[in-house]
């Protein structure tokens, strides 16, 4: 019998080489466009494969098992490369995206907001602990205070200016925003025996226009010493040893004689400028000096007023501006600053 001479098929000519060059192809494929467009050249709608396999009703019955089989074989194969090519790609392709946002675990970390005291409030614990220090301790009253606790118990006569509503702020049914912190004295006293060693920070009231040296609300620290055999010299004694642990060893005070209703004698009590030692600068005005306080001994009209007994009893007493020893300290030109609560200005300090 003669043998058959097996002619190859166009179709199976062109799988060959379907399957000689798709190996090459996928495995050197760029990038995933480039994939993607091999993928449609070898098995898209009308793709190379895919007109093979419908085309096999054209192939000879006998060959049609053989070269179907072979054409799946091949589809599965090229499917397998397509996919192996793709996660090598995509692989890739995170791998560079990585590098480029790299994470630099050595930098350091943000760190969380918080916030600052604020410097009226460093000033107070600054000169409250110095008070602390010399045996005082801390008094509190009321800013919503009577005509009897802001003036008339301190001596102050009925038509004295500071009773002035251009100058207190009255609220109604006799009260009003207290007007310095000398009520707290008179309230201590009326609670308490002596001996008495108290300072009384706060906050206090006027009617003011603001600009940048005055303010409505500003902010004082009242001193008051009541015992046996208090003097003046107890007072300067006190007011000096303050001085020189607020401004350090070089401060030196001056007193001034001066008058206020609760206290006689009276003195207001200047420090020589720490900016200039006292030559003259913009700080101080070209004075040498800063206005620190007002002092002087208890009045005998105010230990009668709370009940004492002006011939058993002495005292002195002192009141100090807040804001203007804050300022000093840290070189602050506005007063209207502390009441803003601007964050800028405030996470300085
Ligand atoms: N209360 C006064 C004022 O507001 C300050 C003052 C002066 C307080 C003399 C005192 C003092 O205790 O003795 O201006």
């Amino acid at each position: 019998m003669k043998k058959e001479i097996h002619r190859m098929s166009p179709v199976t000519e062109s799988l060959d080489r379907i399957a000689a060059e798709a190996p090459e192809r996928i495995g050197g494929a760029a990038d995933l466009d480039e994939l993607e467009r091999l993928r449609l050249e070898f098995l898209g709608r009308k793709g190379r494969l895919t007109e093979i396999l419908h085309g096999l009703v054209q192939v000879s019955e006998d060959q049609r098992p053989l070269v179907g089989k072979r054409a799946n074989q091949l589809k599965n194969e090229i499917v397998g490369l397509l996919e192996r090519r793709r996660e090598a790609l995509e692989g890739e392709r995170l791998r560079t995206e990585l590098a480029g946002h790299r994470l630099d675990v050595t930098l350091p970390g943000r760190r969380p907001w918080t916030g600052t005291v604020h410097p009226l409030s460093r000033t107070f614990e600054r000169i409250n602990q110095i008070f602390f220090s010399m045996g005082f301790s801390l008094a509190e009253g009321p800013e919503i205070e009577d005509e009897f606790h802001n003036f008339d118990a301190l001596n102050t006569p009925p038509d004295h200016p500071a009773r002035d509503v251009q100058d207190t702020i009255y609220l109604e049914g006799g009260l009003l925003l207290r007007s310095h912190t000398s009520p707290v004295q008179v309230r201590h006293l009326q609670s308490h025996r002596p001996p008495v060693r108290i300072i009384a920070p706060g906050r206090v009231f006027r009617r003011d226009t603001p600009d940048a040296s005055h303010s409505p609300v500003f902010h004082q620290l009242e001193g008051l010493y009541v015992d046996d055999h208090v003097t003046f010299g107890d007072l300067k004694y006190t007011l000096e040893k303050f001085a020189l642990q607020l401004f350090g060893p070089g401060a030196t005070l001056r007193f001034r004689p001066s008058f206020f209703p609760f206290t006689e004698p009276s003195a207001e009590v200047d420090c020589r400028c720490v900016f200039c030692a006292g030559k003259g600068c913009g700080i101080c005005k070209r004075s040498g000096w800063i206005e620190l306080l007002g002092c002087g001994m208890v009045d005998p009209n105010v230990f009668t007023a709370v009940g004492y007994d002006p011939e058993r009893w002495t005292g002195f007493a002192f009141g100090l501006g807040i804001d203007r020893i804050c300022m000093l300290v840290h070189g602050i030109n506005d007063i209207r600053l502390f009441l803003e609560s601007d964050v800028d200005f405030l996470s300085q300090f």
